[in-house]
């Protein structure tokens, strides 16, 4: 791979430790999948927050990184473990609460912004269309590249941060405009009309789909929240964080539908539920928020609870990013919500908080929060919101 002179000096270590370890990265990276360049990037998103998942050797590693290593561009975090403020409210035991505090600390000091979320589209870490990022979440990976139309490989923690510390990243895979070509025509002949269909839809498309990028027809109104929704299931499922919608997604309108063709009938998302859906009417924990929830899913939420109580037995969470829970602070959702019995899992969510053990069924609208929390030894149940709320009122599942 092609270095300028100052990538070099950065690989020789004249900027300090951190930055040669990324260079390391990064080259490495880049040679194993043929980069011929470094490209500058606008933003990064790190995965691998939660202590859960990194453990004391991931701790280590940070803190070495720490030591000299500061952020080159807008970089924010994925969920951690817990909610960084009200973690005693989740029932997080406070051994773990000190170990994530180290490993948010650690970042700190590296310059990142401590938002914790899947969701930095909406909290102010916003790439322009076709602008070079370095982002980790699948879900918003998937997002950036289909809805805003950036260009990003589906990082892991460990090249999301090389590429923070570096400015830039190698240019390869989605970096690349023929590599962005869609190569399986998707039908969607399906009723689409509950919230959580577009999570089935978003398995069927990539069970069937799997590595190809899927160009998707029949689709003529969708909103935002669904597409989050859809984008964290098309890639839990599949595998390939990009996808156009005609009509919808940018530059849907310079491709043609490729001769390779599937269709999505109502019968396939029937099925999907079916695989997703548990046998069991038992609901102790209802998880909205996966990817985390807006400020419009939250007045949603509020207005689906006003003047009702979570049953003793059930907990429910709203996983959210800081910034829309001041907003929902501001505007009385979160009274009405916490009045409710319901709890706020700010900076967290169902797949990274430790929760193995504590729930025995999740009740969820995300078709990715079932996935996890079968990771997490859950059975899962998957509905719309008023579904979900239900279960929360109910402790049952109807
Ligand atoms: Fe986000 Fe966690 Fe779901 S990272 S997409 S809320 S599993």
């Amino acid at each position: 791979m092609y270095l300028t002179k100052n990538e070099k000096k950065m690989l020789d270590g004249e900027e300090g430790y951190a930055v040669k370890k990324s260079m390391e990265i990064l080259v490495a990276l880049g040679n194993i999948y043929g980069a011929d360049r470094l490209v500058e990037i606008g933003s990064v998103q790190v995965a691998g927050v939660s202590y859960h998942n990194l453990g004391d050797a991931g701790l280590e590693f940070l803190n070495e990184l720490a030591k000299d290593g500061k952020v080159k561009v807008l970089t924010t975090l994925n969920p951690a473990g817990m909610d960084l403020e009200d973690w005693r409210n989740l029932g997080i035991d406070p051994e773990f609460a000190r170990k994530q505090n180290l490993v948010i600390e650690a970042f700190s000091k590296m310059g990142i912004l401590i938002s914790c979320t899947c969701t930095p589209y909406l909290i102010g870490n916003l790439p322009r269309y076709g602008e070079h990022i370095a982002w980790s979440e699948s879900s918003a990976v998937t997002f950036a590249n289909s809805v805003i139309g950036a260009k990003t490989n589906r990082e892991g923690g460990p090249s999301a941060l090389a590429a923070a510390f570096v400015g830039k990243t190698p240019c390869y895979g989605l970096h690349l405009d023929e590599n962005r070509v869609p190569d399986t025509h998707v039908e969607v002949k399906a009723d689409l009309s509950k919230f959580s269909d577009w999570g089935a839809l978003g398995y069927c498309i990539g069970k069937t789909v799997q590595n190809k990028i899927p160009y998707i027809t029949g689709i003529d109104v969708v909103s935002l929240d669904e597409l989050k929704s859809f984008c964290a299931s098309v890639v839990t499922f599949g595998s390939k964080p990009l996808f156009y919608m005609k009509d919808i997604t940018p530059t849907s309108e310079k491709h043609q539908p490729p001769k390779e063709k599937i269709t999505i009938e109502d019968n396939d998302i029937k099925k999907a539920y079916e695989a997703i859906n548990d046998d069991t009417e038992d609901v102790d924990f209802v998880c909205i928020g996966c990817p985390h929830a807006s400020i419009k899913e939250i007045a949603k939420i509020a207005d689906l609870l006003k003047g009702r109580k979570i049953v003793a037995g059930t907990e429910l969470w709203v996983a959210t990013s800081r910034p829309m829970k001041q907003l929902a602070d501001k505007r009385g959702y979160t009274e009405v919500i916490e009045k409710a019995g319901g709890k706020f899992a700010c900076d967290t969510c169902m797949a990274v908080a430790p929760l193995k053990g504590r729930f025995r069924t999740v009740a969820t609208t995300s078709a990715k929060g079932c996935y996890y929390s079968r990771h997490n030894l859950m059975m899962t149940k998957m509905g719309s919101l008023e579904e979900c709320i239900e279960a929360g009122v109910t402790g049952k599942w109807r």
